[in-house]
């Protein structure tokens, strides 16, 4: 988590800065700070506990000249969020500033040394010592800033994506990764940096994103320089060009990015789909997969790892590739797979879903299955990211940035791609049959239509939430393709409401959940027309025998449940493998009308952060 900024050039360094830093709010937002090296060579840091605005708030009467500048946003891992462990850090002379974002495992050990060499600590932070450290080294071996740097990142463990400033020389950035993402801008005669693309897109789309072990010297009107972590070799420097706009970055009238990206789904979705269905429906064409046909036609097992919401649509990809492919899939959580020890052979092929491409645990994990002979396949959204530039091969959801913490188009990207994804090898495998795969593409290519109309009763959805608005417990119930769409409801509702809510499959509930009903318990229920709706209207009757009110998404059209159920959302009807990417739109809205209606910060959730790029 946490997002870096740095600007050097000949714009006033600070509204880069303040701007960039708004740009990366997402990925974490309880203290924030800046640091610019001013005409004279003074170092001004400014750093405030709060959003990117408490900063803009407390920086308003001070000086903010200087066409150098390093900023942070934090989301706290050592130390809480308070103004002194917010970042940037400076050294002990006052001479370095530093941004970090990730996680140093062996600031413990370090902190000691350097305290040892009488350095003082002020904050409670890890990264407070890599400051010190470049400080120590520079004092000691009598060298540059970029030697110094390169040194320290030989002594840390850990990860970490810095930016480093010395007052000494206000014509330079240092900055290295490993682990941690960075990208730096190319301008005409000025350089931006960043922990994603969304800050430098105003400025320039030529950007290099740097590689783990990488050291950048940053310097404007001359070349970019970018070293090995030896910081003897130049590395040959790979300029790419952003497709992005800036239009994806703002919230385009809606009052939250979050109900944007929901209203969005039908052209993200489109998007997605873009290509990739054959003009007469009959095939589906994923690059990245046809390019391994033969490690997808040989494995004996596919393992998906993912977290959260990514986990959820993993589930359903288990569905798809199971019932298409008849390939065993497992679904593990990245975070427990890292851990575990586990069993990965030759030929299994290993999936990494996740929407930044950033999550540590996920990387963590990818890396893991490659070492023990895994095929790796990476499937995000964010281009450029960690994932897709670490496995040999994999394919993107395209729906544009997603900036609401709370993942909602990006989750439907994911399962678009799973589906279509299910189909080609399948019929690569021949265990689908071509009519099926015809009828199913025909059917993704209706979807963005679909949404639309599901979108159309929003206002009905947040009429039904003022009414559950107060509720301080909710089940979410689902079963087959749609009991991950039940987690994934209870998750939404969670995150951004602050409401306990638990996803259940429906017939499980009777082992234990069903103690939880009562008349202020409502249970949210996905009843569409599957396999097992007989089941799920019978496991309906059985709430509505405690007393419990139902909620329930069905079929277009279903009576049965109407009498049953005290409220009715409809959805189109639809190839059974594809009814969640229709029932999480209702589960999206509301989740969304009531925590509106309870005030709550629905972009940035508290305690929450967007890429999760620590443990
Ligand atoms: O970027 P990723 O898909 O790897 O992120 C995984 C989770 O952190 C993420 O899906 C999270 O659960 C969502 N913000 C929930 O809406």
């Amino acid at each position: 988590m946490c997002g870096i900024v740095g600007y050097i050039g000949k714009r006033r360094a600070y509204d880069v800065l303040i701007q960039g830093l708004h740009r990366l709010e997402y990925r974490g937002y309880d203290s924030s700070g800046v640091a610019m090296i001013t005409d004279p060579g003074e170092l001004n840091i400014y750093k405030s506990k709060g959003k990117v605005s408490a900063l803009e708030h407390f920086a308003s009467n001070k000086d903010i000249s200087g066409t150098i500048g390093i900023a942070h946003t934090r989301w706290a891992t050592h130390g809480e969020p308070n103004d002194i462990n917010a970042h940037p850090h400076c050294s002990q002379s006052g001479r370095i500033a530093l941004v970090h974002n990730g996680t140093i495992e062996n600031y413990t050990v370090l902190k000691e040394a350097l305290s040892q060499q009488g350095f003082n600590f002020v904050s409670q932070t890890d990264t407070e010592v890599v400051v010190q450290l470049i400080e120590y080294i520079m004092d000691n071996n009598h060298c540059t800033l970029f030697e110094a740097v390169a040194e320290a990142t030989k002594r840390v463990v850990g990860a970490y994506a810095i930016a480093v400033i010395d007052r000494q020389n206000p014509r330079q950035i240092v900055a290295a990764r490993q682990s941690s993402p960075l990208v730096i801008g190319i301008g005409e005669g000025e350089y931006f940096l960043a922990s994603d693309a969304t800050p430098i897109i105003e400025y320039t789309n030529k950007v290099v994103y740097l590689n783990d072990g990488e050291i950048a010297v940053i310097e404007p009107d001359k070349e970019l320089k970018v070293y090995d972590s030896n910081a003897i070799g130049k590395n040959k420097i790979e300029i790419t060009e952003l497709q992005m706009s800036i239009e994806q970055l703002e919230k385009g009238g809606y009052p939250h990015f979050m109900l944007k990206e929901i209203f969005e789904q039908p052209r993200t979705l489109s998007d997605c789909i873009s290509g990739r269905i054959t003009a007469d429906g009959k095939r589906v064409v994923l690059s990245g997969v046809i390019e391994n046909r033969s490690k997808f036609l040989n494995t004996n097992r596919i393992i998906i790892v993912a977290c959260g919401t990514s986990w959820h649509a993993a589930l359903i990809g288990k569905h798809l590739i199971e019932e298409y492919c008849r390939i065993p899939v497992v679904v593990e959580y990245a975070s427990e797979f890292r851990y575990s020890n586990p069993v990965v052979n030759q030929g299994d092929i290993l999936i990494a879903l996740s929407q930044s491409g950033e999550t540590a645990d996920t990387l963590a994990a990818l890396e893991l299955a490659k070492q023990r002979g895994a095929f790796v396949f990476g499937i995000c959204n964010v281009i450029g990211s960690s994932i897709p530039r670490a496995p040999p091969s994999g394919c993107y959801i395209h729906v544009g940035p997603e900036i609401g913490v709370a993942s909602t188009k990006a989750f439907t990207g994911q399962v678009t791609v799973l589906a279509m994804m299910a189909l080609l090898i399948g019929q690569m495998k021949g265990t689908v049959t071509d009519q099926t795969v015809e009828k199913i593409a025909t059917d993704i290519r209706r979807i963005p239509t679909l949404i639309q109309d599901i979108l159309s009763q929003s206002e009905k959805i947040e009429d039904l939430a003022k009414i559950f608005t107060y509720a301080h417990n909710f089940l979410y119930l689902g079963r087959g393709y749609n009991y991950p769409s039940a987690l994934e409801g209870a998750l939404k509702l969670k995150e951004i409401s602050y409401i306990h809510a638990e996803g259940y499959p429906a017939a499980e509930m009777k082992h234990g959940t069903i103690a939880l009903i009562d008349n202020d318990m409502p249970s949210v229920v996905i009843a569409i027309k599957d396999n097992v709706y007989d089941k799920t209207v019978n496991n309906i009757q059985q709430v509505k025998a405690r007393g419990g009110k139902v909620v329930a998404i069905v079929t277009e059209g279903d009576t049965v449940v109407r009498n049953m159920a005290d409220y009715v959302i409809e959805v189109p009807e639809i190839s059974e493998c594809l009814t969640p990417l229709l029932t999480a739109i209702p589960l999206q809205l509301l989740a969304y009308y009531i925590a509106v209606n309870k005030g709550r910060d629905v972009d940035q959730p508290r305690n929450l952060a967007k890429s999760v790029t620590v443990e």
